[in-house]
């Protein structure tokens, strides 16, 4: 009779790397605590390094019912409420399909209409009463810096629960920061990691907080180079630019996508962000942004190592014909969203360790097959 050692079932189960980058992680434990998650500036190397390892061990450990039912068991006895005040899709899904992945318990409030703010009550009061029922706030809100006046009113408070900024005006986005580097790093896995690329950001620069966040965050690696490809009125902030210039970052600021994307490693489209003219009182601005599109005719200039990748919602600017291009990975973007932020709130709540020991267990009956997409 064959029999498969236990030890040689698992590896055959799960790819090389996939299995150091699990052994990495459980061997250097976690030494990162967080607790509020405000903005990107928060991060360094070693946390991105640490959060994507324990991404990639939750995902594995999901797949199995034994898997999935023990993560699902580590954090039952937490509530987190998700303060959605501007429209969101993924990023609501994401968490809440994130906090169900580690079983914690969630309320949500998207229309303040419904809540006491419309007799007059304080958006600091509203939120000193979730943390008295919740033990994280999620929040997403139109105002810059929203988030973390509120992590300040709570740091006063006797309740002090962590905030994660899930959006803030048109200045921070960090999860999905975060998220957008974890897609960056398994892209160029086997590729020499993201140390020496050139990333090009395309489209409405100027008030997407995506991008912003993106760009600071990919300071913490080595010999980036990044594009700013937007008409003149959409271009990046000054703020973003003096950053990089104090983190010696080189940067171009062009008009001219199609002579950005031969020397592209990955491309990051985004959608012009109109809705800010309303909300600031203005008439939509006629910029015409068809120029800044991925389309059959244009694609053939991108490298084929190269990937694609958007926060999404798109509009034109990637043809659906692209999506069954293999550099596309904008649907997995999406996906990673929901382990990276998983792995944040793991880590919030100092369970990260003992996902990473379950992930690594001689064994491990946690684990099954490897790679996805
Ligand atoms: C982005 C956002 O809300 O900033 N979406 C997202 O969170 N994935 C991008 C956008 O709205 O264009």
């Amino acid at each position: 009779m064959l029999r498969i050692d236990k030890r040689q079932k698992r590896n055959h189960c799960r790819s090389g790397n996939e299995d150091k980058i699990i052994r990495k992680g459980v061997s250097s434990f976690m030494a990162s605590r967080v607790f509020h998650c405000l903005s990107t500036e928060q991060y360094d190397r070693k946390f991105l390094e640490e959060i994507s390892a324990l991404a990639t061990t939750i995902r594995l450990i999901s797949k199995s019912k034994a898997g999935a039912d023990r993560l699902a068991s580590l954090l039952s006895h937490k509530r987190a409420m998700l303060y959605f005040v501007q429209p969101s899709t993924r990023t609501f899904l994401s968490f809440q399909s994130a906090c169900q992945i580690l079983g914690m318990k969630t309320a949500d409030v998207r229309d303040t209409s419904t809540s006491s703010e419309v007799k007059g009550e304080s958006e600091a009061d509203t939120v000193r009463t979730f943390s008295s029922y919740y033990d994280v706030i999620i929040m997403r809100h139109y105002k810059a810096d929203f988030a973390s006046y509120i992590a300040q009113v709570l740091n006063n408070s006797n309740r002090p629960v962590p905030v994660i900024n899930g959006g803030s005006g048109k200045d921070q986005h960090p999860t999905q920061a975060l998220l957008d580097v974890y897609t960056l790093m398994h892209s160029f896995q086997d590729k020499g990691g993201v140390d020496g690329k050139t990333i090009a950001f395309v489209g409405d620069l100027l008030r997407g907080r995506t991008v912003r966040s993106l760009a600071s965050l990919l300071t913490r690696f080595t010999g980036v180079k990044q594009y700013f490809v937007a008409p003149r009125e959409l271009q990046i902030g000054a703020d973003i630019l003096s950053y990089l210039d104090r983190h010696g970052v080189p940067y171009t600021l062009t008009e001219d996508f199609r002579s950005v994307l031969p020397v592209a490693d990955a491309v990051y489209m985004t959608r012009l962000q109109d809705e800010w003219d309303e909300r600031e009182g203005g008439e939509k601005k006629t910029i015409n942004i068809q120029d800044y599109s991925i389309t059959p005719e244009n694609i053939g200039l991108l490298q084929p190592h190269a990937v694609i990748m958007h926060p999404l919602p798109r509009r034109q600017e990637i043809s659906p014909e692209i999506d069954n291009d293999p550099r596309a990975v904008y649907w997995r973007q999406v996906r990673n969203g929901m382990w990276i932020r998983a792995a944040l709130l793991a880590m919030i709540f100092g369970v990260a360790e003992e996902i990473l020991r379950l992930g690594a267990a001689e064994g491990s009956s946690f684990l099954e097959t490897g790679k996805e997409k």
